[in-house]
């Protein structure tokens, strides 16, 4: 240490630079989170573009993320390079989705040995500054050196901001935990490459979803595709309930909350609902989505307010949008992963999940019911459930029309009946309800993937109406309220068209 910084008052404690870039590593986060964290820089700086490029080629992947943003001069360049290159005490732009004057360092180093950035301004000619934990280590002398030679990058590297007035590239070379040392022909780690693209791809169409759409969209681009924003309230649909809106007030700082019931998975198509089970699936993305300057944190949280997460609730998703002045309060993290509410508005927010939940969740079990109601008779399900003796008890509904019929053509009643018995005092109920709580989503919709038969079940309920006396305008509107025809009104109707066409036919 040079004599003119010793004091008797106090000694000067830097860390070494290695030891403590080795610790910024662990700050927990992954791919998906450390790539948007640096795609928040792009955005404040206001670009219109993003390029996300992860480049397969062994040890020596890369991944690229270009903007054409306002970019950096150097000396901005060389400021905001140092760890902790703003306050987070100090008060930002309000469109700022920065903080701590962390996240580019850390985000990309938690990721990579080797960060370059090349920018530059309207005004300004190119410049570079890397940090490389290699080189510093092997220094051995603790220093800070922060890189700046222009050819430490190619000329075709150099040549990607060449096309644009201004804009910021990062580098990120040797991605120790992404691929480490594989050879290029490693097909497992190439596989493994491709799968953590894919899921970098949802992570920011869900993280970045507001800014992606309207007439100020950013153009997020991965491997030269356009990524689509994922917007977790399906507003789209037009079957989404919105509730009211509230703004929420604690210590000068608004909180809007907005809650919505998303649609039930028989009023959107197929594909529609698959999509909105969103990266995670639709019970894990049920709760609260906090945003922070429309940048999604909380993607489905109850937010410890001694809730969980269970299957009838999964409709439930509730909105909050914070600014960045709520940093503070809400607790935000510099991963930009978390929030935690203040304790001052956990009566309300506790108050408007228990509404929404019991919402969301009446929908499951309302819908059967309102429809049984508007119908009015006690054939519209095959299933009745008894309570005897306090115990649960399943019941196959004689007035069904099929069970009916299949009653009244027997010759031998007997077997029939024995046989319903036998089944309803056997269903594997105890299997169920577990298969259902492990894996509620990968049980299937009744005919989900035999329309064929859907519509030979049809057919037979229909005939069995019908030979019962029924009339057929009667028939076809009760078939349409039955479960689970309900659930597919364009096949019933499809079906009902025909047996016109029939009926038509032997007219002539
Ligand atoms: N892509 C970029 N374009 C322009 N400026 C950038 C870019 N990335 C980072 N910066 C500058 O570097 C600073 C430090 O970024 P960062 O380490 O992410 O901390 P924070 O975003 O919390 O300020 C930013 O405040 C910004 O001034
Ligand atoms: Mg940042």
């Amino acid at each position: 240490m040079s004599g003119s910084r010793m004091s008797p008052d106090y000694d000067i404690a830097s860390p070494g630079a290695g030891e403590l870039f080795e610790s910024l590593r662990a700050f927990g986060y992954d791919l998906p989170t450390a790539l948007a964290d640096v795609i928040d820089n792009s955005i404040t700086a206001g670009a219109r573009n993003v390029w996300i490029d992860l480049q397969w080629a062994g040890r020596d992947s890369r991944i690229l993320v270009r903007d054409d943003g306002r970019g950096m001069a150097e000396e901005d360049l060389r400021q905001a390079m140092k760890p902790g290159s703003l306050s987070p005490l100090a008060d930002r732009a309000a469109n700022d989705l920065g903080r701590f004057g962390l996240g580019m360092k850390t985000a990309s180093i938690s990721q990579c040995r080797c960060l370059t950035v090349l920018s530059k301004t309207k005004k300004s000619a190119p410049s570079l500054r890397r940090w490389d934990l290699d080189y510093i280590a092997s220094t051995k002398t603790g220093e800070w050196r922060l890189l700046k030679r222009l050819d430490l990058l190619s000329a075709s590297d150099h040549a990607l901001l060449e096309g644009q007035k201004s804009g910021t590239v990062l580098f990120w070379d040797r991605l120790d935990a992404l691929v480490g040392d594989a050879s290029v022909d490693d097909d497992v780690a190439q596989k493994h490459f491709r799968e953590r693209a894919d899921a970098v791809k949802q992570h920011l169409a869900m993280v970045f979803h507001r800014f992606l759409k309207g007439r100020k969209a950013v153009n997020l681009h991965i491997n030269g595709r356009q990524i689509e924003p994922w917007d977790p309230f399906m507003e789209d649909t037009g079957f989404t309930e919105p509730q009211v809106t509230e703004n929420l007030a604690c210590e000068g700082e608004q909180a809007e909350i907005k809650a919505f019931i998303l649609p039930h998975h028989s009023r959107i198509s197929a594909d529609q609902h698959s999509a909105g089970a969103g990266p995670r699936g639709w019970n894990a993305h049920q709760g609260f989505y906090i945003y922070r300057n429309r940048r999604l944190l909380v993607a489905g949280d109850w937010l410890g307010l001694g809730m969980q997460k269970e299957e009838h609730f999964k409709l439930a998703r509730i909105r909050i949008d914070l600014a960045n002045s709520a940093d503070l309060l809400w607790q935000i993290d510099v991963k930009k992963s978390r929030a935690r509410p203040p304790a001052a508005l956990r009566q309300d927010l506790l108050r408007i999940a228990r509404a929404t939940r019991s919402r969301a969740s009446s929908i499951y079990r309302h819908r059967g019911k309102v429809i049984q109601r508007q119908l009015n008779d006690k054939e519209t399900f095959l299933w009745t459930h008894l309570m005897k003796h306090g115990k649960s008890f399943y019941r196959i509904n004689r007035d069904h029309p099929l069970v009916r019929k299949v009653l009244a053509t027997s010759d031998d009643r007997a077997p029939v009946r024995a046989l319903f018995n036998l089944i309803e005092q056997t269903i594997p109920a105890p299997l169920i309800v577990i298969n259902n709580a492990e894996k509620p989503d990968t049980f299937s919709q009744p005919f989900e993937d035999s329309p064929a038969e859907l519509r030979k079940a049809m057919e037979a309920v229909f005939d069995a109406m019908v030979e019962d006396g029924r009339e057929r305008a009667e028939a076809a509107r009760a078939l349409l309220l039955m479960e689970p025809f309900n659930n597919h009104p364009e096949l019933v109707s499809a079906f009902l068209d025909d047996v016109v066409r029939k009926v038509a036919a032997q007219k002539k």
